[in-house]
């Protein structure tokens, strides 16, 4: 098993990584908690019922009371509403300070679960159990917990760190190839901005000619060391800075752009993943017309990216509604704007006041043509 201390302000917390340690969860609860009664696992409808089923079993059999909220899947569910209802349910099961939430799911159950844990009697003990490669990689460690409201996208929320993370990479095997691209990106993000050796490991063990190559990757013991990676560079950039004040922006890399094209495409079409893709070749144009690095570092993500199944065209959207996102970026201030880009491999820079004309040259030259 690897382990990674995680040392913030508000908790050390350690994240447990091992393939198949779902057996050994209870053992690991008890290992890490005293004092606990109850153990309340939150979870939605289609993650139950794949791995649900298991975890219930193995709770039952470690003598611990238990009980299961399940939830409708989706991004819309990240809400009040379903918070109301996790709150009324741990009323029911009397859940106290030092019993367990566990939120079991993809980021949308980590981020709702911990914001439930954050508020329940001013927090209750949370471990995040990650069953995507996006919760295994970025969401479940670090502290932000958070929900949708009224249409928009994380905005009543909190910094809660869990008091630990629980990954099993056996878990994501049974994602949809679209949830291992869109975990996908955000690894390759993590390999441009910090750690070379990610890229050289993807490129590596995917053969591109092999169709069904990506759910091959996820199940491979070399994909494990890869979620560590990830896991101990978020870590070392949480412990720098926790509260998001401004090194922690360097995660935003891509996500400026792809923000705006997830917007402008209406969330529905194109997900987090394929967007974050897109705006990450959009930052790569514009530290290449900034003269920050050279064209051929372009071509050499491309190459990955063909490998990894990533999208690098933005399909024909409007320009203009694309820009118009960029006003909701939390690192924009009304007087200047900042970009996270590149001077070359794991070489980022903050860059201030990118001239308009500059992102939208780098997004039409990077858009289907009509
Ligand atoms: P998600 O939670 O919606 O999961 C994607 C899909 O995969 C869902 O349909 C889910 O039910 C399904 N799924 C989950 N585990 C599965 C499994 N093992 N097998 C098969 N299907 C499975 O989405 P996500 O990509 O995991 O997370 C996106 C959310 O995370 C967004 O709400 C985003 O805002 C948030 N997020 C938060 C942070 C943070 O730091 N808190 C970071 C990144 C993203
Ligand atoms: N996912 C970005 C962050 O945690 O800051």
């Amino acid at each position: 098993m690897r382990v990674i201390n995680v040392k913030t302000r508000l908790r050390k917390y350690p994240i447990l990584i091992e393939s198949g340690i779902t057996e050994d969860f209870v053992d690991h609860l008890k290992k890490n908690f005293s004092g606990f009664n109850k153990v309340v696992v939150i979870t939605n409808n289609k993650v139950f019922a794949i791995h649900g089923q298991r975890l219930k079993e193995l709770l039952d059999k470690g003598k611990l009371e238990s009980y299961i909220v399940v939830l409708e899947d989706g991004e819309e569910f990240k809400n009040l509403e379903s918070a109301d209802y996790i709150y009324k349910k741990l009323i029911d099961f009397n859940i106290h300070r030092n019993d367990i939430v566990v939120a079991f799911g993809g980021g949308v159950i980590g981020d709702l679960g911990g914001f439930v844990a954050s508020t329940f009697h001013r927090g209750v003990r949370l471990v995040q159990y990650p069953t995507t490669i996006i919760g295994q990689v970025d969401s479940s460690i670090g502290g932000k917990v958070v929900v949708n409201y009224n249409s928009i996208k994380n905005v009543i929320g909190n910094f809660y760190q869990p008091h630990m993370i629980i990954i099993d990479p056996l878990l994501i095997t049974t994602l949809e190839e679209r949830e291992i691209i869109n975990g996908l990106a955000e690894i390759v993000k993590y390999g441009i901005v910090f750690d070379r050796k990610i890229l050289k490991i993807l490129e590596e063990n995917v053969d591109e000619g092999n169709d069904s190559r990506l759910f091959e990757l996820i199940k491979k013991s070399v994909f494990e060391e890869i979620i560590y990676r990830c896991c101990h560079i978020k870590s070392v950039v949480v412990e720098k800075d926790e509260f998001d004040l401004g090194y922690r922006n360097l995660l935003n890399f891509g996500h400026t752009i792809g923000h705006c094209i997830e917007k402008a495409a209406k969330l529905e079409e194109i997900n987090h993943g394929q967007a974050v893709s897109m705006g990450m070749i959009v930052a790569i144009d514009i530290s290449v017309e900034l003269n920050l690095v050279k064209k051929d570092f372009k071509d050499m993500i491309i190459k990955l990216y063909r490998k990894l199944k990533l999208p690098y065209i933005i399909p024909q959207l409007n320009i203009t509604d694309i820009i118009g996102g960029l006003k909701y970026d939390k690192k924009f201030t009304s007087t200047r704007n900042k970009f996270i880009l590149l001077k070359g491999i794991n070489k980022p820079v903050f860059y201030y006041n990118v001239s308009q004309d500059i992102v939208e040259r780098c997004i039409s030259k990077n858009m289907e043509q009509a």
